[in-house]
């Protein structure tokens, strides 16, 4: 500790420079950049080396006045071939021509760090292997819920555990959307056009409001937590536009609330033979589970494992500074390496386990019916749900004047069951309508 206790500029660290090549300038670049330079010394005394900046590319040369011109280059794919770049960081997006730049980057042996959850869920065993033959090291933590701390924890930390469960809020554009119809009664399009004013939704909403970003999160933790290669193909996938003011009101009158969930499980089959369901869906949670209380932009993980238990991850899940601290985390992880002589871990597919549909997941329905009001209603609708070998948990039936609202809360099932089981009550002459189906999650029945 200093003599006065104030924070200390560390002294200047000699020795080899790790040369570091970034891709991509926009939200986040700028805060690598920032954070890069504004903290140069500190960098140096952890790595153990310097960290210099060789070089920036971007699309508009001429939009980024405060980087030093020297730095610029519109080719990416030049600035990777260098010889004088070590490390790659791309904060780019996309899938082409992002994966040609990091497959040549690491085909020549610089380690990359990436924040492109896009191009992981796609590409992640060809990027891999390129890292695995020329041993060079590749890091994503920026991919996956922004800030937080949650890859390097599934990678390293347990590491020695089974995990069995990854089931999180890893989209902040849903869930403040979510948020925002829970609390103002607002219907989705509202909803939506509120977190687009705020800056909390893109000018095209559908990678956020269809799912795919959080499906493609999801195909990366659930290769992490189960050592397995999933892909964006084996996440089943339902975005958030249909929640309907009704089913937010169903949610509450249960005491429940309505989260877009990804949900990677490791499933054991009744011969012992296990497999990976991973799925992305609107759902309904008590307000009792921890996820519950996640509002607005923040994103939240739980995760569920053997010997560790259950462990929570939460903080900013994107935004320029928040991404960029986990992008200069991992830089500092792979100088480090490159200083050492070391690498970080490669990746863990061994246990190459199947990848389950979901019409074999099994999960819990909340369902709520408009019906006639008369007697041999419920019977009828217990009978369907039988029929279909689907055990109900709970009933609710209120009568109004000639019609009835019935709500039927099931116990776990297949998938494909309870979507046959709500095929066949939609068409019963007594329902009228099927005002709400949504999945439930968070209670073990
Ligand atoms: N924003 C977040 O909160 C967040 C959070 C987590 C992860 N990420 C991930 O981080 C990555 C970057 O996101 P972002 O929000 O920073 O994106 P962004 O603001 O759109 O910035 C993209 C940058 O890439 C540059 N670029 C685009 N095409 C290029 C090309 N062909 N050659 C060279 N440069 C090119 C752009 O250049 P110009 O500036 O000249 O147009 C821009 O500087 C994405 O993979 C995203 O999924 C973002």
């Amino acid at each position: 500790m200093t003599a006065s206790g104030t924070g200390a500029t560390a002294a200047p660290v000699a020795g080899t420079p790790v040369r570091v090549a970034l891709l991509g300038c926009g939200t986040v670049g700028t805060e690598v950049v920032r954070l890069l330079t504004g903290q140069a010394a500190d960098l140096a005394a952890r790595v153990g080396a310097p960290v210099e900046l060789v070089g920036v590319a971007v699309r508009r040369a001429d939009r980024h006045r405060d980087v030093p011109a020297g730095l610029l280059t519109t080719d990416a794919l030049g600035l990777v071939s260098r010889d004088d770049v070590d490390v790659v960081v791309e904060v780019v997006g996309g899938i082409e021509p992002t994966r040609q730049w990091l497959l040549a980057a690491l085909r020549a042996g610089k380690s990359v760090v990436t924040a492109n959850k896009a191009l992981l869920a796609e590409a992640q065993g060809e990027l891999f292997a390129a890292a695995d033959a020329s041993g060079a090291d590749l890091y994503f933590e920026a991919a996956v819920a922004g800030a937080i701390p949650l890859l390097r924890p599934l990678r390293e930390s347990l590491a020695g555990d089974r995990i069995t469960r990854v089931m999180g809020i890893v989209n902040g554009t849903t869930n403040f959307i979510l948020s925002a119809m829970e609390e103002t009664g607002a219907g989705y399009q509202e909803a939506l056009s509120e977190a687009a004013r705020l800056g909390y939704a893109e000018a095209d909403p559908t990678a956020d409001v269809d799912g795919y970003d959080a499906a493609a999160k999801a195909a990366i933790l659930a290769s992490l937590a189960f050592h397995t290669r999933v892909t964006m193909g084996d996440v089943h996938r339902e975005g958030i536009s249909a929640v309907t003011p009704a089913d937010v009101l169903a949610a509450r009158a249960l005491d429940r609330t309505i989260k877009l969930l990804a949900i990677c499980e490791r499933v054991v089959g009744e011969d012992g033979t296990e497999s990976v369901s991973a799925r992305v869906h609107p759902a309904m949670i008590p307000r009792s589970h921890p996820l519950a209380g996640v509002g607005g932009a923040f994103n939240a993980v739980f995760v569920e494992a053997e010997a560790a238990g259950q462990l929570m991850f939460y903080g900013q899940g994107a935004g320029g500074a928040p991404t960029a601290s986990a992008v200069l985390g991992d830089l500092v992880a792979v100088a480090r390496n490159r200083v050492a002589g070391g690498r970080g871990p490669r990746e863990s597919a061994y246990a190459d386990l199947a990848a389950r549909p979901i019409a074999q997941a099994s999960t819990r329905y909340h369902i709520s019916l408009d019906v006639a009001d008369r007697a041999g209603v419920l019977a009828a609708v217990a009978a369907v749900f039988a029929q279909h070998d689907v055990s109900i948990a709970a009933v609710r039936q209120e009568g109004r004047t000639q019609d009835a609202s019935l709500v039927v809360v099931t116990h776990r099932a297949p998938d494909a069951a309870l979507r046959s089981t709500v095929d066949k009550i939609a068409g019963l002459p007594f329902v009228n309508a099927v005002v709400s189906v949504m999945r439930v999650e968070g209670e073990d029945q």
